[in-house]
């Protein structure tokens, strides 16, 4: 499956941490597109697509969820519980998110600005890209 779990470094002490992203460094990619996601239900699943073509990093900077990763042949889930915790995807992989919790604020990096004609939304279109 095309995607890293990536260890991110801080900076720091007993008083507190920092994370610093830095494109073409720590990032791998121009960064285009920063965006957050919180105040999420509990039980509500966000995601449900894939991206044809897009690079992102996705960290959960408070609380925690899960995370479905899905590349038309394995699943995989990966708990999101940490800052310090990032997941690389830069492949078509089919992606949901679930189980908020309250303090739940996840960041994504893309590389390039929103294009809904980039998005498959239907599963069954994206298995057939797949097998491509
Ligand atoms: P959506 O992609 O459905 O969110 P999720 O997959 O997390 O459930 O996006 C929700 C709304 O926000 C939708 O109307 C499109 C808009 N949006 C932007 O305008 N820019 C963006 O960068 C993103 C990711 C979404």
């Amino acid at each position: 499956m095309e995607y890293k779990i990536v260890e991110l470094k801080s900076f720091g002490d007993k008083n507190g941490s920092l994370v610093a992203l830095e494109a073409e460094k720590n990032i791998p990619f121009e960064i285009k597109r920063v965006y957050y996601i919180f105040g999420t239900k509990k039980d509500f699943v966000r995601g449900k697509h894939s991206h044809k073509n897009l690079k992102q990093y996705i960290i959960c900077v408070s609380g925690s969820c899960d995370f479905y990763l899905d590349d038309g042949d394995r699943k995989e889930k990966i708990t999101l519980d940490s800052p310090l915790k990032a997941i690389y995807i830069e492949g078509n992989i089919w992606r949901e998110f679930v189980n908020f919790s309250k303090d739940c604020v996840i960041m994504v990096l893309a590389n390039q600005y929103y294009n809904e004609k980039e998005y498959i939304k239907d599963y069954e279109e994206f298995l057939k890209c797949k097998k491509k």
